[in-house]
């Protein structure tokens, strides 16, 4: 279960990503906005919230950059988020880190460009090995600092 939601800046494009998800019967739940203008940590963290209580286990978080909403979704314990502007930094992202979150920059981004970058996320395959040990220093980071 995908988690999404938007701000302002994202709302466009989201409709778009859901509107692909729909086509490939890909499950999703919503979490907003609908297009007002808003701040986008209300959003961010509702996706981030999701993830921790086991109601999505990934999400899709659209604002200008893709910064401020990754920003927010990584001070969750366990979320790894990260704005891929491309398929590339897209494929290293699941495949090196393991990002359970991807943040889009709907203001840098054609909507065919957003898709693209949406499907390697999710088709790519993090790689383990000596990145599962970089995640485990990442856990530990976590368990040091946060709550
Ligand atoms: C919205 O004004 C803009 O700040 C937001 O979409 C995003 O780019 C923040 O990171």
């Amino acid at each position: 279960m995908i988690g999404i939601a938007c701000d302002h800046g994202g709302y466009e494009l989201k409709l778009e990503i859901i509107k692909y998800l729909e086509k490939k019967g890909l499950e999703y739940k919503d979490f907003g906005c609908n297009g007002e203008s808003v701040d986008y940590p209300h959003y961010a963290r509702k996706v981030g919230q999701a993830i921790l209580d086991g109601e999505c286990d990934k999400g899709i978080l659209v604002c200008g950059t893709g910064f401020g909403m990754s920003i927010v979704a990584n001070k969750f314990k366990g979320i790894r988020c990260a704005p891929c502007y491309d398929e590339e930094t897209a494929k290293q992202a699941k495949e090196h880190s393991n990002v359970n979150v991807l943040a889009l920059p709907a203001a840098y981004l054609s909507t065919s460009k957003a898709i693209q970058i949406m499907r390697v996320w999710v088709a790519s395959e993090f790689l383990g090995g000596r990145y599962s040990e970089r995640l485990q220093m990442i856990a530990d980071v976590e368990k040091e600092n946060m709550k």
